[in-house]
């Protein structure tokens, strides 16, 4: 027993910043942002929480799936940034929501939202869940450093979630870690406790990122953890409805287009250019996206593939169900 996606749903936040509107507060331009990330405009949040997000996008994949709250039987929430280090962003969204359920958090970065599915996969098959709600929620444009350039003009806020109900459509998946604490990384809060010694002075919590080992460590996994999963579910490119790549960098796509051929580039869907990268809320965005405009269609595969801070790596292939 696996799973089948039943509902997706999406919050987004209520500004939307272009390119120009980032050239007003740093030494940027809007040539450099598009040619080297792919990204035109991004949203971040005004006086909403990322926990508004995640419970609009908790609600609206609800009512696409045609579920009640007190259906659920599992709530796995995806996120780096959520509004409390201690509650989990999920146990915010079952209060708010009024679900009674387990629910926990999961920190992959932004592998975060493929680690969840995985884990609801191990649920559907001990048999002990019907119906789980998995969120992917950032407020990235809280932990990246506004007063320089290298982390504001990529990351993004977002959420976007789905229903998973009872079926045998999720055909393939693989998670992989390769321990990293210095190519992208933020530190937790160091206390004041008068007995430890840790903290540096020059401390701060604010992500960092070595761009180019990003890039680098990126381009290559994206097109091998995707050949992966087709060769796990036995499948071919010819069999590929399309492909859901984590929107980090248009150009990281691009690479793992051309090392694919067998997949035509049409298939990889896209929405970096509108909504920057929403880490462990970028894929379920993307998915909610084209599930509203139509686009998928009974027995469609879609893969799905992402890569994160960890340094973490995931990909899946899924059947889409239509409704
Ligand atoms: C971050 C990234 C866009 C930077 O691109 P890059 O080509 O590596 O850029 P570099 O840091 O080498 O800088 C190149 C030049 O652009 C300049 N530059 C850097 N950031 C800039 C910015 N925001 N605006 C304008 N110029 C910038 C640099 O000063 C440098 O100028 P120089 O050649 O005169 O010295 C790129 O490394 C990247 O996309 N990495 C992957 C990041 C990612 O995917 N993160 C998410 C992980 S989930």
């Amino acid at each position: 027993m696996s799973f089948t996606i039943m509902g997706t749903g999406s919050g987004k936040p209520s500004l939307c910043k272009t390119n120009e509107d980032l050239v007003k507060i740093m030494d940027t331009n809007d040539e450099w942002i598009k040619t080297r990330t792919g990204i035109s405009e991004r949203y971040v949040c005004g006086e909403e929480s990322v926990t508004d997000l995640a419970c609009a996008a908790a609600e609206d994949a609800m009512n696409d799936a045609g579920i009640s709250v007190k259906d659920l039987d599992l709530i796995l929430c995806a996120t780096i940034s959520g509004d409390y280090i201690t509650p989990s962003m999920a146990c915010l969204v079952q209060e708010r929501i009024g679900a009674t359920c387990p629910s926990f958090d999961i920190n992959a970065a932004c592998s975060g939202f493929l680690y969840a599915l995985d884990v609801a996969a191990g649920y559907y098959e001990r048999k002990r869940v019907k119906n789980v709600l998995v969120i992917g929620a950032e407020q990235m444009s809280k932990l990246a450093d506004w007063t320089e350039r290298s982390t504001s003009i990529i990351f993004a806020d977002g959420a976007g979630a789905v229903v998973l109900g009872e079926g045998e459509d999720f055909l393939s998946s693989q998670i992989a870690s390769k321990g990293n604490h210095k190519v992208l990384y933020a530190e937790n809060v160091k206390g004041n406790c008068p007995f430890t010694q840790q903290a540096p002075d020059n401390f701060n919590n604010y992500l960092s990122m070595d761009g180019q080992e990003v890039f680098k460590f990126a381009s290559v996994s994206m097109a091998r953890d995707l050949k992966r999963v087709m060769k796990e579910a036995n499948l071919m490119g010819k069999d590929i409805a399309y492909v859901l790549p984590h929107q980090a960098n248009r150009r990281i796509i691009d690479f793992a287009i051309s090392k694919i051929p067998e997949i035509p580039s049409e298939r990889f869907l896209v929405n970096i250019d509108k909504r920057g990268n929403t880490s462990a809320a970028s894929i379920p965005i993307l998915l909610d996206e084209y599930n509203k405009l139509g686009t998928f269609k009974d027995g469609d595969i879609l893969l799905m593939s992402a890569f994160g801070a960890g340094l973490t790596t995931a990909a899946c292939a899924i059947r889409w169900r239509e409704k």
